[in-house]
């Protein structure tokens, strides 16, 4: 089977609600919220570009006939309710140019809409410009993922350049560069790492949902990664580490989002914006398009809930609710020191 179908197949198939570190992320209720739900605006902004809603679908796929349609349907998904979307890396269609109509099929099917491209940390500037064209797309991408490339039987095995390449790409382009991970999740130095090379928009992608290290593996013969299925830190852990880094910066939510619920925490851990992947995908799939803009639908009004639950008028308002935390992420705290 073609590599991108593979790995839509394996997302779907590994895909479950489980239990999260969101779930030791609690709200402290305050009886007054002060606000009324007419004035509520969830908008949000993510690498200096507004954003209607606070979460965005995020990379996924392209590179086969399969996966052209999938991203026509997400692609259709964004426009009905106003989502960014990123594609999944565009380096395949800079190699084999048959393909590239599985990614320009997004931006055919939402002209308006904010699309981001996606490439890999080791991309070259031209390859980086490339993709953007592709796409006449409003934001970049870099996406950071050793252990994905490392249990990839065909996977990079040369990682010495990295920040010299982002810091390249970064300081040269003209339109806003995020970097993110892939569901291993950053610490804060990391994060500090990035701010070096001139990074200022970092999308932590942390453990809990999707799994790439799960996923090649499944893909090998012989499977003998699979002690590294869960290998990473959670998104909250990465949330909390993003917070320990002094502004100015923002920083992004993604990975094992599973609801509006972990939107909404999210938002309140301090990011800008929340990209989901693997829910997105595994409801499309089973579900189909229409069901899937209603579920898009019913969590822009269930955050409008939150957001009046909480007092929260916008968006940077959410990150003044007061939060307490349990279990795991209780000792995470303790263990890097966060107050
Ligand atoms: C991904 N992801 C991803 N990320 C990226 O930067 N470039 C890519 O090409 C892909 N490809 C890809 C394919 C599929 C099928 C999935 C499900 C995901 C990773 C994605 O953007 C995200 O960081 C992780 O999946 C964690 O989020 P979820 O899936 O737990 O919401």
């Amino acid at each position: 089977m073609n590599r991108k179908d593979e790995h839509v197949s394996l997302a779907k198939a590994f895909h479950k609600d489980r239990p999260s570190d969101f779930d030791h992320v609690h709200l402290i209720h305050r009886s007054f919220p002060q606000v009324a739900v007419d004035d509520i605006s969830i908008t949000s902004e993510m690498a200096s570009l507004p954003l209607k809603t606070p979460f965005f679908i995020n990379a996924m796929t392209g590179g086969s006939e399969k996966t052209k349609q999938i991203n026509e349907q997400l692609a259709t998904l964004a426009r009905e309710t106003s989502l960014a979307m990123a594609t999944g890396s565009v380096s395949i269609a800079l190699k084999d140019p048959s393909v590239q109509d599985s990614f320009t099929i997004v931006r055919k099917t939402n002209p308006t809409g904010m699309i981001l491209a996606n490439v890999g940390a080791g991309s070259s500037l031209e390859q980086a410009q490339r993709a953007i064209d592709l796409l006449e797309a409003n934001a970049l991408q870099i996406h950071v993922n050793a252990p994905q490339e490392l249990v990839m039987p065909e996977g990079d095995r040369d990682f010495r350049y990295w920040l010299e390449d982002i810091a390249k790409i970064a300081s040269t382009l003209s339109i806003p560069v995020i970097v993110k991970e892939v569901g291993f999740g950053m610490t804060r130095e990391t994060i500090q790492q990035l701010i070096d090379c001139g990074i200022t928009s970092i999308d932590v992608s942390g453990q809990g949902g999707t799994s790439f290290t799960q996923i090649e593996n499944a893909r090998r013969k012989n499977r003998e990664f699979g002690y590294l299925d869960s290998y990473g830190l959670s998104t909250v852990q990465s949330l909390l580490e993003a917070n320990e880094v002094p502004y100015p910066y923002e920083f992004i939510a993604s990975g094992g989002i599973r609801q509006a619920y972990d939107i909404f925490k999210a938002l309140a851990l301090g990011a800008n914006a929340v990209g989901i992947s693997g829910t997105i995908l595994t409801h499309l799939l089973t579900k189909g398009l229409d069901e899937t803009i209603l579920l898009v639908q019913q969590w822009q009004s269930e955050l409008t809930t939150l957001y009046a639950m909480t007092g929260s008028k916008t968006t940077a308002q959410t990150r003044t609710v007061p939060l307490y935390f349990t279990g795991s992420v209780r000792e995470w705290c303790d263990a890097r020191r966060i107050a």
